[in-house]
């Protein structure tokens, strides 16, 4: 299945259309927008460019497209104002897939123009420059060190292909708690393999030390067969219905699995840092509900409120949700005949457990990940190319101070390693403390470096395996003080 034809968010003139059924994505773009502040703040409030180069990465269309745009421009406006800088031009691109509603985005270009004149002035307006880039984000999108900052929304958890070899995980659409191991291992590994080559792709087009603020779906925890897989669960449960009913073809849900993939904390870290391209400013964990706000805990709990309606409702509001994300991909594999009736089955499924929530619990809550990153002054796999850059590598492998700041459910973070520790300890103890205080159980952990379980990759006892050269990436080890590195012949250093 190429993903590049069949991901395809619903389009304006769909009657459950993207554009009208992304309130998740939309309070998701707000909680994120305190990192956004700090990462552009950061950037421009040294030095102003005369001409911005921004891009948003998976604009799709509808309002949330401009609520990025207006946001960016919000923030270097304020700075301007503060700083009595002279305005800059913004050149804004906007990216999706060429599948994408491009037509409706640019159709509301100069609506979007008209509130800027309105809300700032004739002025910005005329600084402001929209282009549409359709590709995929998986390949270059843009010329060589053009940008200045980079954004991307809820499209990093979209694979550039279905893993390989799941062809076992029978009943399910995606991961679920029952999949069997190897297809965690493969979303794991594919999901790997997308992020690094995004951030290798993003770190041409960068400017040196120009940033990228990156939003996702995420598991909240790392072992895999833990998680709740939710809503995914339901949408598997409501094809099965619909196999029941002979409405869809058994073998036709076997062979279907989703490009998608919600990584967890570790993950992202582990991947920033090995692909060594850009540096962790910060990493936030955090919740949204993705059910419409309701009058509180205990009217939901009333059974004579007549409350089944209002189950009823956020059921179909969240099976809109999903639908207009999900409505192509599903088409292209089953056929259109069945979708209305696979949507409802799934708006029942929710309805059924959201009646069934205890007090106080929330069922409907997408676990996210916003993280800030800067794109590095150089290269470290280049300087590792070099034989001085032999000891650039293990300084980054030994000092890399845990510089960013990581905040789990929002909770406000505490300032690199204040609490006296080592930066590695300072570390793990801001992100990994959770239910077990601070000690995860460690039995199901799959380490990045060998692929064994018990252990993080940072406590893993063989030699770590890293990139080392920037062309041919070939095999290397950096053991405490030593890098040894092969490919044809033996290069041993000592630092
Ligand atoms: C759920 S929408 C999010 C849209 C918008 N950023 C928001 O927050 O509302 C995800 C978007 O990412 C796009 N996308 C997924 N994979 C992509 C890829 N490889 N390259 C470019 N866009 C991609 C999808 O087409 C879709 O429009």
């Amino acid at each position: 299945m190429s993903v590049e034809k069949v991901l395809c968010m619903n389009a304006a003139d769909h009657e459950i259309s993207y554009a009208n059924n992304s309130v998740l994505q939309k309070a998701v773009i707000s909680k994120a927008r305190p990192i956004l502040e700090e990462a552009i703040t950061d950037l421009f409030s040294k030095t102003l460019p005369t001409s911005i180069k921004v891009a948003d990465l998976g604009c799709s269309s509808g309002p949330n497209t401009f609520q990025i745009i207006s946001q960016v421009i919000d923030i270097i406006h304020e700075i301007c104002h503060q700083e009595q800088l002279k305005l800059p031009e913004f050149q804004v691109l906007l990216n999706d897939l060429p599948g994408n509603d491009f037509n409706t985005v640019f159709s509301s270009v100069p609506g979007f123009y008209e509130r800027l004149k309105k809300e700032k002035g004739e002025m910005l307006q005329d600084l402001c420059f929209i282009a549409g880039v359709p590709g995929s984000f998986y390949q270059r999108l843009f010329p060589s060190t053009s940008l200045h900052f980079v954004h991307s929304s809820y499209g990093l958890h979209w694979l550039s292909k279905v893993p390989q070899g799941i062809e076992n995980n029978k009943g399910n659409i995606y991961m679920a708690s029952s999949s069997p191991p190897n297809v965690f291992k493969a979303y794991a590994e594919q999901f790997q393999k997308d992020f690094s080559n995004f951030l290798r792709l993003r770190s041409k087009e960068i400017m040196p030390t120009g940033r990228m603020v990156l939003t996702f779906m995420a598991r909240n925890n790392p072992i895999f067969s833990n998680e709740d897989y939710g809503y995914w669960e339901l949408l598997a449960k409501s094809f099965l219905d619909l196999v029941a009913e002979g409405l869809v073809k058994e073998e036709d849900v076997n062979s279907f699995n989703l490009p998608f993939y919600t990584p967890c904390e570790e993950e992202v870290v582990e991947i920033v840092e090995r692909e060594g391209s850009f540096d962790i400013n910060e990493l936030q964990v955090f919740k949204v509900d993705s059910t419409p706000p309701r009058d509180g805990d205990d009217m939901m709990h009333d059974k004579d409120f007549g409350l089944n309606n209002i189950y009823i409702q956020s059921g179909k509001n969240v099976a809109n949700i999903l639908r207009a994300v999900t409505e192509h991909i599903f088409c292209s594999h089953f056929g259109d005949t069945i979708i209305d009736k696979l949507f409802i089955r799934f708006a029942t499924h929710i309805a059924n457990g959201l009646s069934n929530t205890k007090k106080g619990e929330r069922k409907g809550e997408r676990v996210n990940i916003v993280i800030s990153l800067t794109k590095n002054y150089e290269d470290k796999r280049m300087k590792a190319a070099s034989p001085v850059g032999v000891a650039n590598v293990i300084e980054v492998s030994l000092h890399k101070a845990f510089r960013y700041k990581c905040k789990k459910g929002g909770k406000p973070s505490r300032k690199d390693t204040e609490d006296g520790s080592t930066p590695n300890k300072a570390k793990s103890a801001r992100c990994h403390k959770g239910k077990n205080d601070g000690k995860k159980d460690k039995t199901k952990l799959t380490c990045y470096n060998y692929g064994k379980l018990g252990h993080f990759t940072g406590e893993c006892t063989k030699l770590k395996k890293v990139f080392f050269n920037f062309m041919f990436y070939f095999d290397c080890f950096v053991a405490r003080q030593n890098l040894y590195a092969h490919h044809f012949s033996m290069l041993v250093v000592d630092s």
